[in-house]
Parts: C-alpha cells; sequence; structure tokens
C-alpha cells in the first residue's frame, strides 16, 4: 500500500484566461480543447471552535483549514443538450490512481448521482447562469473518490468547489470568484474554502473565508476508522462553550512559528461530542497519546483522527506502525502545495 500520494500534474502549458481570486488565489485555466480534468483536495481542521448556535440550525463557527494532498480527481467536458451525466466511483488501486484507503471496509457510500454535490453543483450553475442566457449546456461529469466520506475531510464539499470551477470552464461563462463562491455557499457550509488553495480561517458557519500564510510544510498521519460520523449529529451534541477559545495564537504559529508550537494550539471542540457518538475516537486519542507525535486530534467533525509529524519520514513510520494496530487504515499526507492554478487542466483525448 502506498504511504504517499503522487500527483500526476503536467506542470507545462498553463493557460492565463482567467484570473479574478483574490488574496494570492489566483486561478489560471487552460483554453482551447474541452475536457478538463481538475484535483480535489481534503483538508484537515487544525482548530475548531463553536461560538454559537443560530436561529437557522446552524452554529457560528472559528476554524483553522489546512488542504492537504489527499486528492479526488474529476473530469467535465460540455454537451448540447442540457442534461447533467455523472458517473462517480471509487477510484481503484489497479486504476489510474491508488487510494490508500480502498482496503478499508468503512471507506463510506457514495450518494446516487443526483444526490451527488457534484451533480448538484452543474445543475446550480446551469440553472442561475446558462438557463438564464438561453444556453442549452450540460455535461459530462467523471469522478474518481479517494478521500473516504463522514470522515472530517470535506471531501464532498472539495469535489463541489471544484464542480464549480469545471462548470465555469467548460461552458466559458467567465463567472468572477464572488460569484462562484456565492455559490458554493448555497452548496454547502465548507464548500468555499475549496475554493482557495491555501490554508484559511473559516467564520460564520464556515463561508467567511480569509487565507492564512503558512511558513512551511505540514506532515501528518491519519487514521480512518471503519465507520463514519454524520455531521449534523455530531453538532447536535456538541456543548457552546462560555468561554471560547481564539485561534490567534494558531495562525500566528502557522505563519511564523515552528511546528512544535502549532502542535501546541491543535483544538477542535467537536471531539468530545464525536467521542459520545463513536467510542473508536477515545480510542484513537489514547493510542495516539502513546505514540511520538508532535499533537494528535479527530478533523472536523470526524471520524478521521491524525497526529502532527515532524517530517515525511516520520509519518510514514507512523503510519506503519498504526496499520499493524488494527483501527483502520492509517496513511501519510502532507500539507497541500498544489496552488488552484495547477488544479485545473485540459486532458486531450483520454479519459
Ligand atoms: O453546510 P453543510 O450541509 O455541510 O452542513 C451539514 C450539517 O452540519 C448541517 O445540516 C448542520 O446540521 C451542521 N452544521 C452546523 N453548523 C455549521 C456547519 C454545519 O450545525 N457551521
Amino acid at each position: 500500500m502506498p504511504p504517499w500520494i503522487l500527483i500526476n500534474h503536467r506542470d507545462e502549458n498553463w493557460g492565463r484566461d482567467v484570473a479574478s481570486v483574490p488574496d494570492g488565489a489566483t486561478m489560471y485555466v487552460t483554453s482551447g480543447r474541452t475536457r478538463v480534468k481538475a484535483w480535489a483536495p481534503a483538508k484537515l481542521n487544525l482548530f475548531l471552535e463553536v461560538l454559537g448556535r443560530r436561529d437557522d440550525g446552524f452554529h457560528e463557527l472559528d476554524t483553522l483549514m489546512l488542504p492537504i494532498g489527499l486528492w479526488d480527481l474529476l473530469t467535465a467536458e460540455p454537451t448540447d443538450d442540457g442534461s447533467i451525466q455523472l458517473h462517480a466511483e471509487w477510484a481503484m488501486p489497479s486504476g489510474r490512481i491508488d487510494s490508500p484507503l480502498l482496503t478499508d471496509r468503512g471507506i463510506g457510500q457514495l450518494p446516487d448521482a443526483e444526490q451527488n454535490l457534484v451533480y448538484r453543483a452543474f445543475e446550480l450553475v446551469r440553472k442561475t447562469h446558462c438557463e438564464p442566457r438561453g444556453v442549452s449546456l450540460g455535461a459530462v461529469v467523471r469522478l474518481w473518490k479517494r478521500i473516504p466520506s463522514e470522515a472530517g475531510m470535506g471531501g464532498g464539499s472539495s469535489d463541489a468547489a471544484t464542480a464549480l470551477m469545471l462548470a465555469n470552464r467548460i461552458w466559458n461563462l467567465h463567472l468572477p470568484f464572488a460569484e462562484l463562491a456565492q455559490l458554493a455557499a448555497h452548496l454547502g457550509s465548507d464548500v468555499p474554502f475549496f475554493l482557495y488553495s491555501s490554508s484559511c480561517l473559516c467564520r460564520g458557519r464556515g463561508e467567511i473565508v480569509t487565507p492564512v500564510s503558512s511558513c512551511q510544510s505540514l506532515f501528518f498521519v491519519i487514521v480512518k476508522p471503519p465507520l463514519g460520523l454524520s455531521t449534523a449529529k455530531v453538532f447536535q451534541h456538541t456543548e457552546i462553550p462560555r468561554t471560547p477559545n481564539d485561534s490567534g495564537a494558531i495562525i500566528n504559529a502557522l505563519s511564523n512559528g515552528t511546528v512544535d508550537q502549532v502542535g501546541k494550539r491543535l483544538f477542535n471542540r467537536l471531539q468530545s461530542a464525536a467521542v459520545s457518538q463513536y467510542e473508536s475516537i477515545a480510542q484513537l486519542a489514547r493510542v495516539f497519546k502513546r505514540l511520538d507525535v508532535v499533537s494528535h486530534q479527530m478533523t472536523g467533525s470526524g471520524s478521521c483522527y491524525f497526529g502532527l509529524c515532524r517530517n515525511a519520514k516520520h509519518a510514514r513510520h507512523l503510519a506503519q506502525t498504526l496499520n499493524s494496530k488494527n483501527l483502520g487504515n492509517a496513511f501519510a499526507v502532507q500539507s497541500a502545495r498544489v496552488p488552484i492554478s495547477r488544479r485545473l487542466c485540459e486532458q486531450p483525448g483520454q479519459n
């Protein structure tokens, strides 16, 4: 099982015809041929505080999210019949991309095509921006998933954000970033974050996104336990703190500090609620406590649990150790370094 995920990007021939996003998250897409391929990263929450419950049933958040090098892959090509066809599958180890997770029984179910956020993203763009212009555009979209579902790694949200970029590209809509961000927030709280490709502070219900600089690559070992967790249920069981923790210190540590300083400030308010739903989270916390990791916690609403490591070798070594303990699938990964400019590319003449 490969502990590291290879990203098969071509570095040359990047077009530069759309560039309308803020703050170091410039998006370039290629023009010309029509089939476009894009990579959708997973994320980890290094800090997550719940500030309060809102009248609309959502929670006010203060969370620091970091894209990591575990990727779903999407391709899209336009049609002129007005229909969206989505073919989604788990990426097979013998296929074009390998997943470190595919030996796990608990990788999760794929939703029916029309419930998939990728389908809903294309439909949303079609309804809001193609129909009003009187154009009947459709798309054939393929999705190869490696990011486990109900894992707190944002797989569905990342796919949705990437689908918005793809729709914008293949239908030549030239929607500005602000418009994509609005559509993203409509699709889900975490979706706007994935329009960026850096660590970000996310507030509101998650949709108010501010990029945060990060002075170094971070290395992690992650365990995906057999079961997933429902985000809604975990939020329901979360106690709202009287005095919330503040994200300022971890943002400073990420921007200017050492790995140890980042590690000291990891925090996730949702973890105790997740433990009440799924005992394996507590077991993972106990196992990680005995390991030589810088720091550790659950990501998002779970169920994945991660340890912050000193370097790639350390992360790979711990993935091996954890895989021998039968707690789920363990793998090593690093913070994603591929900018948005590299997430969309043409894919001439192949699948
Ligand atoms: O926005 P999204 O559809 O991803 O949220 C899934 C569920 O998670 C929501 O229905 C809600 O129950 C919960 N949630 C929340 N507060 C947030 C984000 C999500 O309560 N800020």
